[in-house]
């Protein structure tokens, strides 16, 4: 069996990812209703962190435990990685230590140098070139708001802004389920060539479509879904809130009269975290059309279908006769216990 990890959605078909929704509702709508499956009893999930996160620690480490299983937070600073030990060494330690891990990184080659040296499942919890737990909670989060009689692939999605990892992940995730994308935004802030072309080729083959422009009113018009992230860039290429504004504001916000461009059913999507009054208003984020804490909540959704579904083929529990045969063998080491003292 091949090991496989979630570096990137482009490695996975439309129908992987149809399926990923469907296991992420059901065991949503399961632990709903109070049962949470213990699919992952006594498994450990190892969670790297060289950067800091609300959304993605919680909803991994809370998926974990409404699974019978178990999450270790191995921040900066508290494991030898990045000091006294190489990726490679870690990453094989882990793997003898937990069962499956995720890793937020500020480099992209860190976790697939990591998913090429562990030997159990790897998923990327975001680095510098896309976020792909991010695209799963979104897609589930489309599906569950979808305009009244369309399905997915009717749909537009523009995304407003920078070409953040964010937006290069949901173009990723709307070619790949045939929706049409678009990217409002600045020159010199759009997705790069090399990268527009992995979403060209995925809209080839689902009959989506790709559209990167400045010009708002073809942005907008019929737009499903608005999606927004903040402007302040990438780690050490941060924007300051000069640069910011001077770059994005007024054009790019996302603010009444922008929404009131789209399609009248839109809804409104951010990853979080905002910075309110820049890349969106206070009367956007917090609106009926506002699907933000959705969203915020999905991302434990898709944690938990994901967890499950990389997991699933390390299940291996003992049968009753070899509980049986260990706990009698077990029993026995430790009524005759050697105690010289
Ligand atoms: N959206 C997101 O990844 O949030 P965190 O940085 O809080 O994990």
């Amino acid at each position: 069996m091949k090991k496989r990890d979630f570096v990137d959605t482009n490695d996975f078909t439309k129908a992987e990812i149809d399926y990923l929704i469907k296991l992420a509702l059901k065991l949503k709508e399961s632990i709903k209703n109070g049962y949470y499956p213990p699919i992952l009893k006594n498994k450990t999930l190892g969670m790297i962190f060289e950067q800091s996160s609300t959304r993605t620690r919680v909803s991994f480490e809370t998926a974990m435990t409404q699974l019978g299983g178990h999450a270790q937070y191995l921040a900066p600073g508290q494991i030898q990685l990045g000091g006294h030990e190489t990726l490679g060494d870690t990453a094989r330690v882990l793997s003898r230590l937990v069962d499956i891990l995720m890793a937020r990184v500020e480099r992209h080659q860190t976790i697939v140098d990591l998913a090429k040296d562990a030997t159990i499942p790897v998923i990327n919890g975001m680095s510098d070139y896309n976020h792909p737990t991010q695209e799963l909670g979104d897609i589930i989060t489309m599906t569950e708001h979808l305009p009244a009689g369309k399905k997915l692939s009717d749909c537009k999605i523009v995304f407003v802004g920078d070409a953040t990892q964010v937006c290069v992940s949901t173009m990723f995730m709307a070619t790949k389920m045939g929706m049409d994308f678009v990217q409002f935004g600045p020159k010199g802030f759009q997705i790069k060539d090399e990268t527009l072309a992995i979403g060209l080729k995925n809209a080839e083959l689902s009959g989506g479509s790709v559209l990167v422009t400045e010009n708002a009113e073809e942005a907008m018009k019929d737009a499903d879904f608005i999606y927004t992230d903040v402007w302040y860039g990438l780690y050490e290429a941060e924007l300051s809130e000069e640069e910011r504004m001077a770059t994005f504001y007024p054009k790019y916000q996302v603010n009444k009269s922008l929404i009131d461009m789209a399609a009248p059913h839109v809804k409104f999507l951010h990853c979080l975290p905002a910075t309110r009054g820049e890349e969106v208003t206070d009367e956007v984020l917090d609106a009926p059309y506002s699907v933000v804490l959705d969203e915020a909540e999905n991302r434990l959704t898709a944690m938990r279908a994901l967890l499950v579904y990389f997991m699933t083929p390390y299940l291996n529990y003992a049968s009753e006769a070899e509980a049986c045969h260990y706990q009698g063998e077990l029993d026995l080491l430790l009524r005759n216990k050697v105690v010289d003292a």
